[in-house]
């Protein structure tokens, strides 16, 4: 059992910034941690993010980097004013580009963590299969987990799913941050490979990224109320 208390991170994947103030007002102190993805990213910029610190929110970047090493690690550069606290980048990308990146985040980003995606979790076997890569999706995501961990990544964002085996695997100071989380009971949308936030926490994650189980429901306070009270 973890003896650390794995905290819910809001994927605030939404269409407007009235929608995102909405949802922040709803679920109020009781949300720490949120996660703004592209959607929100390319629409709002540096300075909703900027407003958001201002509130006492921690930040997920979650821009998923993936290019050539030295785009990466100009990109990590320029996210360097930012008050972020992880930031992802794709480790298929490959470990020159991991080692190049974990070495700026450490320059530009210090106190930022640096998480390497793995297979995104709305792919499955075949999924895989038709992009060319023929490993069993377990295999392909301990390759590229213990990748980045040698090319000293921060953390991990993988499906609950591979976390049993995962966490063992690599250093015990290892995030591990699980998206592909459904209550029981909510639709599974595009996510292929979930778990339940309680399940997922009793596997090891530091981390459940949960967006539209809370952003979908009639009463986003309550559902996040219910995840955290599952989790404690
Ligand atoms: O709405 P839902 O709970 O599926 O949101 C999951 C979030 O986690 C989305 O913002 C998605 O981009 C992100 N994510 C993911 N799978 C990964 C990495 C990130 O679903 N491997």
């Amino acid at each position: 059992m973890a003896d650390f208390k794995t905290q819910v991170i809001l994927a605030l994947d939404v269409e407007s910034r009235a929608k995102a103030e909405h949802i922040l007002e709803t679920t109020g102190s009781k949300l720490k941690w949120v996660k703004i993805g592209l959607q929100t990213y390319l629409r709002e910029g540096a300075s909703f993010l900027h407003d958001l610190a201002l509130t006492g929110k921690e930040i997920f970047l979650d821009l998923k980097l993936h290019d050539i090493p030295n785009t990466m690690v100009k990109a990590i550069e320029s996210l360097s004013h930012l008050p972020i606290q992880m930031l992802t980048i794709h480790s298929t990308a490959g470990p020159e580009a991991l080692q190049k990146c974990a070495t700026a985040a450490k320059e530009f980003l210090p106190n930022t963590k640096l998480l390497a995606v793995t297979v995104l979790t709305s792919m499955n076997q075949s999924d895989l299969s038709s992009i060319g890569i023929r490993n069993k999706i377990p295999d392909q995501v301990d390759k590229l987990a213990q990748m980045a961990i040698e090319a000293q990544i921060d953390g991990i964002v993988c499906s609950p799913l591979e976390l049993v085996r995962l966490r063992p695997l690599l250093p015990s100071n290892t995030t591990f941050v699980t998206p592909g989380i459904r209550p029981s009971g909510s639709a599974s949308g595009d996510q292929k490979r979930i778990m339940t936030p309680s399940e997922a926490s009793q596997a090891g994650a530091n981390f459940l990224v949960i967006g539209r189980p809370i952003l979908t429901a009639k009463n986003p306070e309550y559902v996040l109320s219910e995840i955290l009270a599952e989790l404690s």
